[in-house]
């Protein structure tokens, strides 16, 4: 018996391990080529410590020194002593480069193009090697623009299935990777792709959810709800995702079906121009509701173009709302991150 632990490094890059149920998670990374921090590898030093983000284990023998009562209530864990008793997700928090981690990388054929609005083009990718491109529902990978020396950003839409994968794409007019898609992109095209990064992914629910959602910044939360749906939440899900065009509305029936599907999801959709016929006008930060926020008891995950991004969390500062947990990714062009 084997179980699948993602190691999330400090810069968002990803690597899943398998680790018998016997076996110490540390040899299970250095089996596979991952060099985590160790020193001691005998719970005495602490050199491995990391977070276990979700999942069960046994913590195995350590001292106090290396791995406090403290921290160990906090899932806390030394990885050159734990266990693994289900899949984990643990927090390194060092670089991948420091561990000798190399991206993942592998070559993708383009599965098809499908507009599905005036601003926004679908596409998926058949991986060639589904196994090693395993990913957490909300992360991104890079894509290489065919025909040219770029790539772009993009947050997985989907979870795989047969090895394929989706992606919701905003069409920027003359945009390099739009005008790609939108013009010559077709089925058979090959990319390079590269990843899985980001730290923005789901994590336990175990607490009321709130997903903020900008125009395509939508893509991660449909992977995550396509997680949500095979693990049944006991918790209220709420969405509010916000367009700034009546025309920018996509997915809404596969929202609907979801929240059909899986108990306590509602989703609210909202319009931001002032010549929209839609019910909800104006930003997601004007249907946020109170019962949504819970307070504060509640985990807020935050997507969109950086000046949506920017406005919820300047809101919710203003608000002197604090979450218990936060988390967002930026859709910043790429001119902005060279
Ligand atoms: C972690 C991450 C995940 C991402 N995931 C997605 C995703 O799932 N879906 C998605 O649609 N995008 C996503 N993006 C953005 C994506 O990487 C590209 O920046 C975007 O698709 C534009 O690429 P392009 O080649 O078409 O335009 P470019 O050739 O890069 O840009 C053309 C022009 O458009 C401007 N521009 C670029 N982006 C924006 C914007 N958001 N708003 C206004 N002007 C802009 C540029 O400044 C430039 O002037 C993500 C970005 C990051 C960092
Ligand atoms: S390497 Fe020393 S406690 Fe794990």
């Amino acid at each position: 018996m084997s179980y699948r632990v993602a190691l999330n490094f400090e810069d968002g890059v990803t690597r899943f391990i398998e680790a018998r149920a016997d076996e110490l998670v540390a040899d299970a990374a250095y089996r596979a080529g991952l060099n985590i921090p160790l020193d001691c590898r005998d719970g005495a030093c602490g050199t491995c410590k990391c977070y276990c983000e979700s999942g069960d284990y046994t913590l195995g023998s350590y001292i106090d020194d290396a791995l406090t009562e403290e921290e160990a209530a906090g899932r806390q864990v030394l990885p050159c002593q734990m266990k693994a008793k289900s899949d984990c997700v643990l927090r390194i928090p060092v670089s991948s480069a420091m561990c000798k981690v190399k991206i993942g990388s592998m070559s993708a054929e383009i599965e098809s193009v499908r507009p599905l609005s005036p601003s926004s083009i679908g596409f998926s990718l058949k991986l060639k090697d589904p196994d090693g491109m395993r990913y957490l529902p909300g992360q991104y990978i890079n894509v290489s623009v065919p025909g040219t020396p770029e790539t772009r950003s993009y947050s997985f839409s989907s979870m795989p299935r047969d090895g394929v994968v989706q992606f919701l794409v905003r069409n920027i007019p003359g945009g390099l990777m739009s005008s790609y898609l939108s013009e010559r992109g077709k089925a058979g095209d090959v990319v390079t792709i590269a990843g899985p990064m980001g730290s923005f992914y789901l994590r336990d629910v175990t607490r009321p959810v709130l997903f903020l959602a900008g125009g395509t910044g939508l893509a991660p939360f449909l992977a995550m709800l396509e997680e949500l749906e095979r693990t049944t939440p006991t918790q209220p899900i709420h969405m509010v995702y916000g367009v700034t065009n009546d025309a920018d509305l996509v997915e809404v029936s596969t929202l609907e079906a979801y929240a059909a599907r899986i108990p306590g999801f509602t989703f609210t959709t909202v319009v931001a121009a002032a010549d929209s016929a839609h019910p909800q006008k104006g930003y997601v930060t004007h249907h946020l509701p109170e019962a949504a926020l819970n307070g504060g008891d509640v985990d807020v995950y935050l997507c969109g173009p950086p000046p949506m991004v920017d406005a919820v969390r300047a809101y919710l500062k203003d608000k002197q709302i604090v979450p218990a947990n936060f988390h967002y990714e930026k859709f910043s062009p790429s001119e902005a991150r060279k």
